[in-house]
């Protein structure tokens, strides 16, 4: 069998990010190993990060985003360090290029594994299974926006921060969570805004939403208001298939749906360009958590699990597949890092995942 090779662009970043990645990376050559000469995965590292911004001034090379696009996929760790102001670190290198990519398709699986346990009384695995469609390109980190008038005296700044909804941007997130609903069991679709508030670009992206939705009659459609939803993760989460969100409302309600299912340390997250224009982006949900960097404790499974959204998006369907049974199997056994109750390392759990695998 000829050897598949895929380029993949690995940026550590910050905190447990330079900690996690290297537990995923060990999948990828695990992988290598089992597929006996078929695959091949040829990774190069990059130092971007807020450590490079405090030697550079800049959170990544100039020419950074030339240089990704020369890879079939970026894996990312998380960004973000106490010294480097966030708006700094985040605008600087995630989404910087999130929207350089324009990767507008930004996917969270909200899926409870075996042996965790659940905040929420009464969940299994069958009735905790969603995913969150946020869309990454405009919305509310559209980036529109200034502050001024400071020099009119103390007191006295404003600022502005404009939410751009585009009907091609809200129809190609709708539509993506369309198809993605087509490919699962419950083939279901919920909308979720603020339209009673925001009545310009709510309603645009309502309008929008019933004009896709007429074109897949197959898939059951809900709308929903945020705040109601939010109640609904916590309540009704059975009745949950595809979540499809604006950027703001869709980054708040994943790390919601992260915790339900039991720890921000295993949700993995894909920032998709659908067209396939330039590599897509896959990361954990999870920031670079400085309350805990460095002591090897960070859960791994946010990481690995993004490798399989990877190898999913490569086409490696077969591939990703195994990595989610030995992440299920790791679980179940009862390996587990600090956050999910455990005692484990990150060293440990990735040599648990890897045994599984
Ligand atoms: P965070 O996700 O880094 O941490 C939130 C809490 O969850 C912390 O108590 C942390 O210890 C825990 N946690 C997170 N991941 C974990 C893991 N794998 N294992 C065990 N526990 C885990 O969010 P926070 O504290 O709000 O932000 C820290 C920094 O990360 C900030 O600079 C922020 O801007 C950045 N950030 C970056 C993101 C990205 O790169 N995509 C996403 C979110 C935050
Ligand atoms: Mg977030």
């Amino acid at each position: 069998m000829p050897t598949r090779t895929f380029r993949i662009a690995v940026i550590p970043g910050d905190g447990i990010g330079k900690e996690v990645v290297p537990e995923g990376l060990r999948m990828l050559d695990a992988l290598v190993q089992r597929s006996s000469g078929s695959l091949a995965f040829e990774t190069e590292p990059f130092p971007w990060g807020s450590g490079h911004y405090l030697e550079t001034g800049r959170m990544m090379d100039d020419d950074g985003l030339a240089r990704l696009a020369e890879f079939d996929a970026i894996y990312f760790g998380a960004v973000g360090w106490p010294t480097v102001p966030d708006h700094v670190s985040l605008w600087g290198l995630r989404l910087a290029i999130c929207q350089g990519f324009d990767q507008y398709a930004c996917v969270r699986p909200v899926q409870l594994l075996p042996g965790i346990t659940s905040p929420l009384r009464n969940v299994t695995e069958e009735t905790m299974d969603w995913v969150v469609v946020r869309e990454n390109s405009e919305g509310e980190y559209a980036g529109i926006g200034g502050r001024n008038l400071a020099g009119r005296g103390q007191g006295t700044e404003i600022a502005t921060q404009t939410a751009l909804f585009t009907e091609h941007g809200c129809e190609r997130i709708i539509r993506y969570a369309f198809e993605l609903a087509r490919t699962r069991t419950r083939r279901k679709v919920t909308s979720v805004t603020k339209d009673n508030a925001q009545q310009f670009a709510m309603t645009l992206w309502n309008d929008v939403f019933a004009r896709v939705a007429a074109e897949y009659p197959d898939i059951e459609t809900e709308t929903w208001l945020v705040d109601a939803m939010a109640a609904r993760f916590v309540l009704h989460p059975d009745t949950l298939d595809v979540v499809v969100a604006s950027n703001l409302f869709g980054d708040i309600l994943s790390d919601l749906g992260s915790a339900l299912a039991g720890s921000m340390g295993i949700a993995a997250s894909a920032n998709i360009d659908p067209e396939r224009r330039k590599p897509s982006m896959f990361e954990p949900v999870h920031g670079s958590a400085p309350d805990i960097a460095g002591e090897g404790i960070a859960n791994p499974i946010a990481a690995i699990w993004t490798v399989a959204l990877m190898l999913d998006h490569l086409g490696l369907e077969e591939e990703a597949a195994a990595v989610m049974a030995a992440i299920r199997a790791t679980t179940a056994g009862g390996t587990l890092t600090p956050d999910l109750g455990g005692t484990a390392t990150t060293r440990e759990v990735g040599d648990a995942v890897l045994a599984n695998l």
